[in-house]
Protein backbone atom coordinates (compact mmCIF):
# COMPACT_ATOMS: atom_id res chain seq x y z
CA UNK A 1 0.00 0.00 0.00
CA UNK A 2 1.39 3.34 -0.99
CA UNK A 3 1.41 6.13 1.80
CA UNK A 4 0.93 9.91 1.10
CA UNK A 5 1.12 12.49 3.77
CA UNK A 6 -1.06 15.55 4.24
CA UNK A 7 -1.28 18.84 6.49
CA UNK A 8 -4.52 20.11 7.48
CA UNK A 9 -4.38 23.86 8.30
CA UNK A 10 -7.34 24.24 11.03
CA UNK A 11 -8.52 21.43 14.23
CA UNK A 12 -12.17 23.51 14.62
CA UNK A 13 -15.65 22.10 13.72
CA UNK A 14 -14.50 20.63 10.23
CA UNK A 15 -10.62 20.24 10.97
CA UNK A 16 -11.56 18.04 13.59
CA UNK A 17 -14.26 16.11 11.66
CA UNK A 18 -11.69 15.35 8.96
CA UNK A 19 -9.50 13.83 11.66
CA UNK A 20 -12.37 11.71 13.37
CA UNK A 21 -13.11 10.61 9.46
CA UNK A 22 -9.61 9.57 8.74
CA UNK A 23 -9.56 7.47 11.51
CA UNK A 24 -12.89 5.71 11.66
CA UNK A 25 -12.81 5.08 7.97
CA UNK A 26 -9.54 3.92 7.08
CA UNK A 27 -9.91 0.76 5.55
CA UNK A 28 -12.69 2.76 3.07
CA UNK A 29 -10.29 5.46 1.89
CA UNK A 30 -7.54 3.20 1.93
CA UNK A 31 -9.44 0.76 -0.18
CA UNK A 32 -10.33 3.64 -2.45
CA UNK A 33 -7.96 5.85 -2.67
CA UNK A 34 -5.20 2.87 -2.97
CA UNK A 35 -3.58 5.36 -0.47
CA UNK A 36 -2.90 5.15 3.56
CA UNK A 37 -3.30 8.68 4.10
CA UNK A 38 -1.46 10.20 7.16
CA UNK A 39 -1.39 13.28 8.67
CA UNK A 40 1.58 14.44 8.98
CA UNK A 41 1.05 18.04 10.82
CA UNK A 42 -1.97 20.36 11.60
CA UNK A 43 -1.83 24.33 11.83
CA UNK A 44 -3.69 25.45 14.63
CA UNK A 45 -3.02 29.33 16.37
CA UNK A 46 -3.29 27.99 19.81
CA UNK A 47 -1.67 24.27 20.35
CA UNK A 48 -3.08 23.99 24.37
CA UNK A 49 -6.74 24.50 23.42
CA UNK A 50 -9.34 21.40 24.07
CA UNK A 51 -10.15 19.95 20.70
CA UNK A 52 -12.65 17.21 21.25
CA UNK A 53 -10.41 14.86 19.61
CA UNK A 54 -7.27 12.79 20.46
CA UNK A 55 -4.44 14.28 18.52
CA UNK A 56 -0.73 13.48 19.19
CA UNK A 57 0.61 16.60 20.35
CA UNK A 58 3.90 16.61 18.21
CA UNK A 59 1.35 16.67 15.02
CA UNK A 60 -0.12 20.67 15.96
CA UNK A 61 1.95 23.65 14.98
CA UNK A 62 1.46 27.09 14.94
CA UNK A 63 4.66 27.45 12.18
CA UNK A 64 3.08 26.64 8.48
CA UNK A 65 6.98 26.61 7.57
CA UNK A 66 7.03 23.40 9.22
CA UNK A 67 4.10 22.48 6.80
CA UNK A 68 5.23 24.14 2.93
CA UNK A 69 8.71 22.80 3.68
CA UNK A 70 8.04 19.45 4.11
CA UNK A 71 8.08 17.66 0.11
CA UNK A 72 6.58 14.83 1.94
CA UNK A 73 3.53 16.89 2.43
CA UNK A 74 1.66 16.31 -1.05
CA UNK A 75 -1.48 17.38 -0.23
CA UNK A 76 -3.11 20.71 1.98
CA UNK A 77 -6.58 20.33 3.47
CA UNK A 78 -7.67 24.24 4.59
CA UNK A 79 -10.31 24.36 7.21
CA UNK A 80 -9.27 27.16 8.98
CA UNK A 81 -11.66 30.01 7.43
CA UNK A 82 -11.20 33.29 6.79
CA UNK A 83 -8.91 35.44 3.82
CA UNK A 84 -5.94 35.91 5.14
CA UNK A 85 -3.45 34.21 5.92
CA UNK A 86 -5.87 31.05 3.69
CA UNK A 87 -5.01 32.92 0.74
CA UNK A 88 -1.25 33.19 1.43
CA UNK A 89 -0.70 29.62 2.86
CA UNK A 90 -2.38 28.14 -0.52
CA UNK A 91 -0.79 30.29 -2.82
CA UNK A 92 2.80 28.99 -1.45
CA UNK A 93 1.28 25.56 -1.10
CA UNK A 94 0.50 25.74 -4.51
CA UNK A 95 3.87 26.83 -5.18
CA UNK A 96 5.33 23.66 -4.17
CA UNK A 97 3.35 21.71 -6.12
CA UNK A 98 1.07 20.88 -2.91
CA UNK A 99 -2.37 19.61 -4.16
CA UNK A 100 -5.44 21.77 -2.11
CA UNK A 101 -8.98 20.92 -0.59
CA UNK A 102 -10.88 23.45 0.91
CA UNK A 103 -13.68 24.54 2.57
CA UNK A 104 -13.40 28.36 2.57
CA UNK A 105 -16.50 29.45 0.55
CA UNK A 106 -15.90 33.26 1.51
CA UNK A 107 -12.25 33.09 -0.04
CA UNK A 108 -13.54 31.23 -3.52
CA UNK A 109 -16.47 33.67 -4.07
CA UNK A 110 -13.57 36.77 -3.38
CA UNK A 111 -11.12 35.61 -4.52
CA UNK A 112 -11.30 32.05 -6.39
CA UNK A 113 -10.01 33.38 -9.44
CA UNK A 114 -6.78 34.20 -8.45
CA UNK A 115 -6.46 30.26 -6.96
CA UNK A 116 -7.64 28.57 -10.00
CA UNK A 117 -5.45 30.71 -12.42
CA UNK A 118 -2.64 29.39 -9.59
CA UNK A 119 -3.66 26.13 -9.22
CA UNK A 120 -4.16 25.42 -13.14
CA UNK A 121 -0.42 27.13 -13.77
CA UNK A 122 0.97 25.10 -11.22
CA UNK A 123 -0.97 21.69 -12.66
CA UNK A 124 -2.66 20.89 -9.22
CA UNK A 125 -5.61 19.92 -7.50
CA UNK A 126 -8.25 22.20 -6.11
CA UNK A 127 -11.16 20.98 -4.98
CA UNK A 128 -13.72 22.65 -2.88
CA UNK A 129 -16.74 20.24 -2.25
CA UNK A 130 -17.07 20.84 1.26
CA UNK A 131 -17.62 24.89 0.21
CA UNK A 132 -20.95 24.33 -0.93
CA UNK A 133 -24.39 22.84 1.55
CA UNK A 134 -21.64 20.73 3.76
CA UNK A 135 -21.49 17.14 2.92
CA UNK A 136 -24.14 17.34 -0.22
CA UNK A 137 -22.06 16.42 -3.33
CA UNK A 138 -23.32 19.69 -5.08
CA UNK A 139 -20.50 20.63 -6.42
CA UNK A 140 -19.16 17.34 -8.09
CA UNK A 141 -22.81 17.25 -9.52
CA UNK A 142 -22.94 20.07 -11.42
CA UNK A 143 -19.19 19.87 -12.58
CA UNK A 144 -19.81 16.44 -13.52
CA UNK A 145 -23.42 15.36 -14.10
CA UNK A 146 -25.08 18.21 -15.40
CA UNK A 147 -22.65 19.20 -18.25
CA UNK A 148 -25.26 18.39 -20.81
CA UNK A 149 -27.88 20.76 -19.82
CA UNK A 150 -28.38 23.97 -19.41
CA UNK A 151 -29.37 25.28 -15.90
CA UNK A 152 -32.35 27.33 -15.98
CA UNK A 153 -33.17 27.98 -12.48
CA UNK A 154 -31.25 27.04 -8.96
CA UNK A 155 -32.84 27.36 -5.74
CA UNK A 156 -31.25 26.52 -1.96
CA UNK A 157 -31.64 26.15 1.21
CA UNK A 158 -27.58 26.30 1.75
CA UNK A 159 -26.91 27.85 5.46
CA UNK A 160 -27.36 25.24 8.16
CA UNK A 161 -27.09 27.92 10.95
CA UNK A 162 -30.21 29.66 9.13
CA UNK A 163 -32.07 26.66 8.79
CA UNK A 164 -31.57 25.76 12.11
CA UNK A 165 -32.77 29.36 13.64
CA UNK A 166 -35.77 29.49 11.34
CA UNK A 167 -37.01 25.79 12.31
CA UNK A 168 -36.40 26.57 15.39
CA UNK A 169 -38.69 29.85 15.58
CA UNK A 170 -41.65 27.95 13.70
CA UNK A 171 -41.96 24.34 15.75
CA UNK A 172 -39.88 25.18 18.90
CA UNK A 173 -41.09 28.81 19.96
CA UNK A 174 -37.16 29.70 20.59
CA UNK A 175 -36.18 33.15 20.05
CA UNK A 176 -33.91 34.07 17.59
CA UNK A 177 -30.85 34.22 20.14
CA UNK A 178 -31.42 31.32 21.75
CA UNK A 179 -31.69 29.43 18.31
CA UNK A 180 -28.61 31.16 17.09
CA UNK A 181 -27.04 29.79 20.34
CA UNK A 182 -27.50 26.38 19.88
CA UNK A 183 -26.12 26.23 15.98
CA UNK A 184 -23.11 27.58 17.44
CA UNK A 185 -22.69 24.98 19.87
CA UNK A 186 -23.65 22.63 17.05
CA UNK A 187 -20.82 23.91 15.28
CA UNK A 188 -22.86 25.07 12.39
CA UNK A 189 -21.97 28.58 12.57
CA UNK A 190 -19.58 30.60 11.24
CA UNK A 191 -16.72 31.96 13.61
CA UNK A 192 -18.63 34.95 13.45
CA UNK A 193 -22.15 34.32 12.75
CA UNK A 194 -22.90 37.69 11.37
CA UNK A 195 -22.13 35.98 7.74
CA UNK A 196 -24.98 33.35 8.44
CA UNK A 197 -27.72 35.38 10.06
CA UNK A 198 -27.44 38.31 7.13
CA UNK A 199 -26.93 36.32 4.62
CA UNK A 200 -23.31 36.66 3.40
CA UNK A 201 -22.58 32.79 3.84
CA UNK A 202 -25.42 32.23 1.41
CA UNK A 203 -24.23 34.75 -0.89
CA UNK A 204 -20.78 33.39 -1.49
CA UNK A 205 -22.47 30.15 -1.49
CA UNK A 206 -24.84 31.08 -4.37
CA UNK A 207 -22.32 33.03 -6.49
CA UNK A 208 -19.80 29.56 -6.69
CA UNK A 209 -22.97 27.56 -7.41
CA UNK A 210 -24.11 29.62 -9.72
CA UNK A 211 -20.31 30.37 -11.56
CA UNK A 212 -19.97 26.57 -12.43
CA UNK A 213 -23.90 26.22 -13.35
CA UNK A 214 -23.95 28.71 -15.60
CA UNK A 215 -20.26 28.68 -16.72
CA UNK A 216 -19.26 32.42 -16.17
CA UNK A 217 -17.89 34.71 -13.69
CA UNK A 218 -20.42 35.66 -10.73
CA UNK A 219 -18.94 38.44 -8.70
CA UNK A 220 -20.29 38.49 -5.10
CA UNK A 221 -22.09 42.29 -5.73
CA UNK A 222 -24.05 40.57 -8.32
CA UNK A 223 -26.10 38.49 -5.81
CA UNK A 224 -28.29 40.46 -4.06
CA UNK A 225 -28.36 39.79 -0.48
CA UNK A 226 -30.57 39.84 2.21
CA UNK A 227 -30.22 37.86 5.51
CA UNK A 228 -33.13 36.56 7.96
CA UNK A 229 -32.34 39.24 11.38
CA UNK A 230 -35.52 41.27 10.40
CA UNK A 231 -37.92 37.76 10.59
CA UNK A 232 -40.45 38.33 13.60
CA UNK A 233 -42.33 35.23 15.06
CA UNK A 234 -45.14 37.15 13.83
CA UNK A 235 -44.54 37.13 10.52
CA UNK A 236 -43.60 32.81 10.92
CA UNK A 237 -47.45 32.56 12.55
CA UNK A 238 -48.99 35.10 9.72
CA UNK A 239 -46.37 32.83 7.47
CA UNK A 240 -48.93 29.89 8.41
CA UNK A 241 -51.48 31.59 8.42
CA UNK A 242 -51.11 31.42 4.32
CA UNK A 243 -49.77 27.76 4.24
CA UNK A 244 -46.33 28.76 3.81
CA UNK A 245 -42.79 28.48 5.62
CA UNK A 246 -40.24 30.93 5.63
CA UNK A 247 -36.72 29.74 4.39
CA UNK A 248 -33.73 32.01 3.37
CA UNK A 249 -33.39 30.68 -0.26
CA UNK A 250 -30.74 31.36 -2.80
CA UNK A 251 -32.26 31.94 -5.60
CA UNK A 252 -30.59 32.12 -9.94
CA UNK A 253 -33.09 32.35 -12.80
CA UNK A 254 -31.88 32.72 -16.28
CA UNK A 255 -34.09 34.67 -17.96
CA UNK A 256 -33.39 34.38 -21.64
CA UNK A 257 -29.66 35.34 -21.09
CA UNK A 258 -30.31 37.57 -18.09
CA UNK A 259 -29.50 35.91 -14.53
CA UNK A 260 -31.07 37.78 -11.82
CA UNK A 261 -29.16 36.12 -8.62
CA UNK A 262 -30.69 36.98 -5.03
CA UNK A 263 -30.52 35.72 -1.19
CA UNK A 264 -33.76 36.36 0.86
CA UNK A 265 -35.92 35.15 2.96
CA UNK A 266 -38.71 33.84 1.24
CA UNK A 267 -42.42 32.82 2.13
CA UNK A 268 -42.76 29.32 0.00
CA UNK A 269 -46.12 27.04 0.48
CA UNK A 270 -45.87 24.15 2.97
CA UNK A 271 -45.81 21.36 0.63
CA UNK A 272 -43.01 22.26 -1.48
CA UNK A 273 -40.06 19.96 -0.63
CA UNK A 274 -38.07 22.91 0.46
CA UNK A 275 -40.28 24.01 2.73
CA UNK A 276 -39.71 20.44 4.35
CA UNK A 277 -35.82 21.09 4.72
CA UNK A 278 -35.57 21.19 8.51
CA UNK A 279 -32.86 22.33 11.16
CA UNK A 280 -29.25 21.97 9.61
CA UNK A 281 -29.74 20.24 6.36
CA UNK A 282 -29.26 21.64 3.08
CA UNK A 283 -31.08 21.49 -0.12
CA UNK A 284 -30.26 22.87 -3.75
CA UNK A 285 -33.08 22.03 -5.94
CA UNK A 286 -31.74 22.37 -9.85
CA UNK A 287 -34.00 22.55 -12.98
CA UNK A 288 -31.91 21.65 -16.09
CA UNK A 289 -33.06 21.68 -19.79
CA UNK A 290 -32.96 18.23 -20.11
CA UNK A 291 -32.75 16.68 -16.54
CA UNK A 292 -36.03 18.71 -15.42
CA UNK A 293 -36.43 19.37 -11.47
CA UNK A 294 -33.31 17.53 -9.77
CA UNK A 295 -32.93 17.97 -6.03
CA UNK A 296 -29.82 17.24 -3.42
CA UNK A 297 -30.55 17.12 0.36
CA UNK A 298 -28.45 16.26 3.26
CA UNK A 299 -26.69 18.04 6.49
CA UNK A 300 -25.23 21.24 5.14
CA UNK A 301 -22.96 22.23 8.20
CA UNK A 302 -21.33 20.20 11.16
CA UNK A 303 -18.11 18.21 11.55
CA UNK A 304 -18.48 14.80 10.29
CA UNK A 305 -20.87 16.23 7.03
CA UNK A 306 -18.22 18.49 5.92
CA UNK A 307 -15.72 16.08 7.03
CA UNK A 308 -16.97 13.64 4.70
CA UNK A 309 -17.11 16.41 1.61
CA UNK A 310 -13.19 17.44 2.38
CA UNK A 311 -12.42 13.65 2.83
CA UNK A 312 -14.12 12.56 -0.58
CA UNK A 313 -11.72 15.90 -1.94
CA UNK A 314 -8.76 14.02 -0.74
CA UNK A 315 -9.58 10.81 -1.74
CA UNK A 316 -10.86 12.24 -5.86
CA UNK A 317 -6.92 13.41 -6.15
CA UNK A 318 -5.26 10.63 -4.78
CA UNK A 319 -7.59 8.74 -7.58
CA UNK A 320 -6.18 10.86 -9.90
CA UNK A 321 -2.79 10.00 -9.37
CA UNK A 322 -0.71 12.49 -7.60
CA UNK A 323 2.11 11.24 -9.49
CA UNK A 324 1.15 13.02 -12.92
CA UNK A 325 2.38 16.63 -13.02
CA UNK A 326 -0.34 18.85 -14.32
CA UNK A 327 -3.58 17.75 -13.95
CA UNK A 328 -5.29 20.42 -14.93
CA UNK A 329 -8.14 19.86 -12.85
CA UNK A 330 -10.25 23.48 -12.22
CA UNK A 331 -13.53 23.78 -14.15
CA UNK A 332 -14.05 26.74 -16.22
CA UNK A 333 -16.44 29.73 -15.22
CA UNK A 334 -15.42 32.04 -18.24
CA UNK A 335 -17.24 29.84 -21.01
CA UNK A 336 -20.16 32.84 -21.40
CA UNK A 337 -20.53 36.23 -20.63
CA UNK A 338 -24.13 36.88 -18.80
CA UNK A 339 -26.00 40.14 -17.96
CA UNK A 340 -26.92 40.43 -14.71
CA UNK A 341 -30.38 41.70 -13.67
CA UNK A 342 -31.06 44.64 -10.57
CA UNK A 343 -33.43 43.56 -7.90
CA UNK A 344 -35.78 46.21 -8.90
CA UNK A 345 -36.36 43.73 -12.19
CA UNK A 346 -37.17 40.77 -10.91
CA UNK A 347 -40.83 39.65 -10.74
CA UNK A 348 -41.91 37.86 -7.33
CA UNK A 349 -45.43 38.27 -5.28
CA UNK A 350 -44.94 39.92 -1.97
CA UNK A 351 -46.12 39.93 1.60
CA UNK A 352 -46.03 43.27 3.92
CA UNK A 353 -46.80 43.77 7.14
CA UNK A 354 -47.92 47.21 8.37
CA UNK A 355 -48.44 48.99 11.60
CA UNK A 356 -51.07 51.58 10.92
CA UNK A 357 -53.51 54.27 12.54
CA UNK A 358 -56.73 51.87 13.68
CA UNK A 359 -59.66 54.64 12.15
CA UNK A 360 -62.18 54.44 9.40
CA UNK A 361 -60.84 54.98 5.34
CA UNK A 362 -57.19 53.57 5.95
CA UNK A 363 -57.44 50.50 4.04
CA UNK A 364 -58.85 52.49 1.22
CA UNK A 365 -55.98 55.17 1.54
CA UNK A 366 -53.59 51.94 1.52
CA UNK A 367 -54.99 50.32 -1.52
CA UNK A 368 -55.03 52.89 -3.51
CA UNK A 369 -51.35 54.04 -2.92
CA UNK A 370 -50.51 50.47 -3.89
CA UNK A 371 -52.87 50.68 -7.01
CA UNK A 372 -50.91 54.13 -8.05
CA UNK A 373 -47.89 51.77 -8.30
CA UNK A 374 -49.06 49.59 -10.33
CA UNK A 375 -48.78 46.82 -7.44
CA UNK A 376 -52.37 44.95 -7.23
CA UNK A 377 -53.36 43.48 -3.96
CA UNK A 378 -54.35 39.50 -3.60
CA UNK A 379 -55.37 39.87 0.08
CA UNK A 380 -55.52 42.71 2.96
CA UNK A 381 -55.95 41.42 6.43
CA UNK A 382 -56.50 43.50 9.25
CA UNK A 383 -55.07 41.87 12.40
CA UNK A 384 -56.32 42.84 15.82
CA UNK A 385 -55.21 46.26 17.29
CA UNK A 386 -51.49 46.70 18.60
CA UNK A 387 -51.24 45.48 22.09
CA UNK A 388 -49.80 48.21 23.19
CA UNK A 389 -51.35 51.03 22.07
CA UNK A 390 -54.92 50.30 21.01
CA UNK A 391 -55.05 53.32 18.45
CA UNK A 392 -52.43 51.13 16.33
CA UNK A 393 -53.49 48.08 13.93
CA UNK A 394 -51.40 45.55 12.54
CA UNK A 395 -52.29 45.08 8.61
CA UNK A 396 -50.51 42.47 6.35
CA UNK A 397 -50.92 42.55 2.56
CA UNK A 398 -50.01 40.21 -0.35
CA UNK A 399 -49.88 40.86 -3.39
CA UNK A 400 -50.07 39.60 -6.79
CA UNK A 401 -46.89 39.04 -9.55
CA UNK A 402 -45.01 42.33 -9.48
CA UNK A 403 -42.01 44.16 -10.01
CA UNK A 404 -40.05 44.93 -7.38
CA UNK A 405 -39.30 48.33 -8.68
CA UNK A 406 -43.34 48.94 -8.42
CA UNK A 407 -43.23 47.43 -4.95
CA UNK A 408 -40.20 50.26 -3.71
CA UNK A 409 -42.07 52.96 -5.00
CA UNK A 410 -45.24 51.92 -3.40
CA UNK A 411 -43.43 51.54 -0.03
CA UNK A 412 -41.77 55.13 -0.17
CA UNK A 413 -45.55 56.16 -1.03
CA UNK A 414 -47.06 54.42 2.14
CA UNK A 415 -44.65 56.30 4.31
CA UNK A 416 -45.90 59.73 3.04
CA UNK A 417 -49.31 58.59 4.48
CA UNK A 418 -49.91 59.87 7.72
CA UNK A 419 -51.96 56.74 8.58
CA UNK A 420 -48.94 54.27 8.31
CA UNK A 421 -46.30 54.44 11.43
CA UNK A 422 -44.25 51.33 9.90
CA UNK A 423 -43.53 48.88 7.80
CA UNK A 424 -42.75 46.39 9.65
CA UNK A 425 -41.72 43.24 7.14
CA UNK A 426 -41.64 42.62 3.61
CA UNK A 427 -40.91 39.45 2.23
CA UNK A 428 -41.05 37.96 -1.46
CA UNK A 429 -42.77 34.91 -2.25
CA UNK A 430 -42.35 32.28 -4.38
CA UNK A 431 -44.69 29.66 -5.96
CA UNK A 432 -41.96 28.10 -7.89
CA UNK A 433 -43.72 28.31 -11.29
P1 LIG B 1 -13.37 27.00 13.35
O1 LIG B 1 -14.10 26.03 14.19
O2 LIG B 1 -13.32 28.42 13.74
O3 LIG B 1 -11.87 26.44 13.18
C1 LIG B 1 -10.85 27.16 12.57
C2 LIG B 1 -9.53 26.46 12.84
O4 LIG B 1 -8.50 27.12 12.13
C3 LIG B 1 -9.12 26.46 14.31
O5 LIG B 1 -8.53 25.24 14.64
C4 LIG B 1 -8.09 27.59 14.40
O6 LIG B 1 -7.08 27.35 15.36
C5 LIG B 1 -7.47 27.52 13.01
N1 LIG B 1 -6.99 28.83 12.58
C6 LIG B 1 -7.74 29.90 12.23
N2 LIG B 1 -6.95 30.93 11.86
C7 LIG B 1 -5.68 30.49 12.00
C8 LIG B 1 -4.41 31.09 11.79
N3 LIG B 1 -4.29 32.36 11.40
N4 LIG B 1 -3.31 30.33 12.02
C9 LIG B 1 -3.42 29.05 12.43
N5 LIG B 1 -4.60 28.44 12.64
C10 LIG B 1 -5.71 29.14 12.44
O7 LIG B 1 -13.94 26.97 11.86
P2 LIG B 1 -14.76 25.80 11.14
O8 LIG B 1 -16.19 25.88 11.51
O9 LIG B 1 -14.05 24.52 11.31
O10 LIG B 1 -14.68 26.29 9.61
C11 LIG B 1 -13.48 26.19 8.90
C12 LIG B 1 -13.74 26.52 7.43
O11 LIG B 1 -14.69 25.61 6.88
C13 LIG B 1 -14.31 27.91 7.17
O12 LIG B 1 -13.85 28.36 5.92
C14 LIG B 1 -15.80 27.65 7.10
O13 LIG B 1 -16.48 28.63 6.36
C15 LIG B 1 -15.81 26.33 6.38
N6 LIG B 1 -16.98 25.49 6.59
C16 LIG B 1 -17.47 25.28 7.84
C17 LIG B 1 -18.54 24.44 8.01
C18 LIG B 1 -19.11 24.15 9.38
O14 LIG B 1 -20.11 23.42 9.44
N7 LIG B 1 -18.55 24.66 10.44
C19 LIG B 1 -19.11 23.80 6.90
C20 LIG B 1 -18.59 24.04 5.62
C21 LIG B 1 -17.51 24.88 5.48
P3 LIG B 1 -7.40 27.31 16.95
O15 LIG B 1 -8.33 26.16 17.10
O16 LIG B 1 -6.10 27.11 17.60
O17 LIG B 1 -8.05 28.62 17.25
N1 LIG C 1 -21.95 28.33 8.66
C1 LIG C 1 -22.27 27.50 7.55
C2 LIG C 1 -23.71 27.10 7.63
C3 LIG C 1 -21.39 26.29 7.56
O1 LIG C 1 -24.34 27.31 8.67
O2 LIG C 1 -24.23 26.60 6.64
C4 LIG C 1 -21.55 25.43 6.33
O3 LIG C 1 -21.04 26.07 5.20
Amino acid sequence: MKKVKIALLGLGNVGRGVWMILNSNKEEIMKRSGYEVEVAKILVRDISKPRGVEVPLGLLTTDFNDIINDDEIKIIVEVMGGIEPAREYMIAAMDKKKHIVTANKMLLATGGDELFEKADKEGVMFNYEASVAGGIPIINGINESLTANKVERLYGIVNGTTNYILTKMAFDGLDFNDALKEAQEMGYAEADPTSDIEGFDSQYKLAILSSLAFGTKIKIEDVYREGITKIESVDIQYAKEFKKVIKLLAIVKDNDGRLELRVHPTMIPENHPLANVYDSFNAVLIKGNAVGDLMFYGRGAGDLPTGSAVVSDVVSILRSNIEIENLNPVVKNNLWVKEISDISEIDSKYYMRLTVADRPGVLGEISSVVGENNVSLRSVIQKGLDVENENKVTIVLVTHMTKEGNIKSAIEELYKLDAVYKINNFIRMEDFN
